[in-house]
């Protein structure tokens, strides 16, 4: 299958390294995890940013596990800045502090999203599994402000953390944040195994969207705030990556190209290799791109209906994690045969208890 080339994407996530020093329950990292031995270099990274550039990529996502896990972060920033892509590094903050802050600076790095796992210091670290975290990631917050580096507060909020939602809210405009993602947990990879333990309840659903309503209303011009709500919730699927080979490439730490950053979870794929071939001959015309893009591959419902531009059918990995097939219907869609799935799973959630499995992650050896 041929499908016309499509539009360049826009946006490019290099995940540097699956090494982490946090343990989140709903990592959103694959459950097989890259061997830092096998990590592209910085140069080969460098090459993967110039060739994303020709293709028309503006905005490039590093990313992890934690991408200061890589001693060579700056060079590899510098090739970012050196390609004319806008920089954004996703960290949870921990492994940096404000000398190593000032060489990313200087390397050209243009924005920070600093992860936190909640707004009360013993709860953060209980959920992120790192003692000592949430201090240091106040520090790393001080520290981006001081360099005057633009910062986006990201919080994955979830049943054991909505409830503070005001005080996240609060916490970003303390550390100068000029945007905060609330991002509810995305249940497929390790976070399905911790579902019951982290789905939220209807009630705190409904009191968050209200103080949400009411902050982007009362903080109109100092902060914007991003909130989706989550699929368990909705009636519709969102449009997963803005769908299946539209807008977004991911490049695993060993160079797996990606048409979305789970996607390594979907079984009976090659993706194929930044090593081995150019990111425009892998986004036109590589068949784990080309998959799922547009909607000639769609089953009904999607078929046939009039949201199938919108939503590109929802997300494939959460069709796979829910049903075993990433090619049905997300079940986040009230028109999908399997939509009681997740009544379901609203139903055993609200009656399980508050513990979880932390994610395993590989060490961080000297490197850190
Ligand atoms: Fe989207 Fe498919 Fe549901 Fe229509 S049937 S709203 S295209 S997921
Ligand atoms: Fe993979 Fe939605 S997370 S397609």
């Amino acid at each position: 299958m041929n499908l016309p080339p499509p539009p360049p994407p826009l946006g490019l996530l290099a995940e540097l390294t699956h090494r982490c020093p946090l343990r989140c329950p709903y990592c959103s990292n694959p459950v097989e995890l890259s061997r830092a031995s096998a990590e592209l270099d910085a140069e080969t990274w460098g090459r993967v940013f110039r060739e994303a550039a020709a293709l028309g990529v503006l905005q490039l996502h590093l990313s992890g596990g934690e991408p200061a896990a890589r001693r060579d972060l700056p060079e590899i920033v510098a090739h970012a800045a050196r390609a004319g892509l806008y920089s954004n590094l996703i960290t949870s903050g921990v492994l940096l502090d404000t000398a190593r802050l000032k060489a990313l600076a200087a390397a050209g790095l243009d924005h920070v999203q600093l992860s936190v796992q909640d707004a009360e210091e013993g709860s953060a670290d209980r959920i992120g599994g790192l003692r000592g975290g949430h201090v240091r990631k106040l520090a790393f917050a001080e520290a981006v402000q001081a360099a005057d580096l633009p910062l986006t507060l990201n919080a994955v909020v979830h049943r054991q953390n909505l409830d503070r939602l005001p005080a996240l809210i609060d916490l970003a405009l303390h550390l100068g944040a000029g945007r905060l993602e609330v991002a509810h947990v995305q249940y497929y990879g390790w976070a399905l195994r911790n579902r019951d333990a982290l789905l939220p309840s209807r009630a705190q659903l409904e009191a968050a969207t209200e103080t949400v309503t009411a902050a982007r209303e009362a903080l109109r011009g100092r902060l914007v705030i991003d909130y989706v709500v989550p699929d368990y919730y909705a009636r519709r699927p969102k449009a997963c990556m803005g769908g299946w080979g539209r807008s977004f490439i991911a490049v695993s730490p060993a160079g797996r190209a990606l048409p979305c950053h789970a996607a390594e979870s979907l079984p009976g794929f090659d993706f194929p290799n930044v090593r081995d071939a150019s990111l425009a001959e892998i986004w036109a015309h590589s068949e784990a791109f080309q998959r799922y893009r547009g909607t000639s591959w769609m089953p009904e419902p999607c078929r046939a209906c009039d949201h199938r531009e919108r939503d590109w059918g929802g997300c494939r990995c959460q069709a796979f994690a829910l049903t075993g097939d990433a090619a049905n219907t997300d079940p986040a869609c009230a028109l999908s045969p399997h939509h009681h799935l997740l009544d379901l799973a609203v139903r055993d959630a609200a009656i399980a208890g508050a513990d979880f499995t932390y994610r395993e992650m590989p060490r961080i050896p000297s490197e850190a």
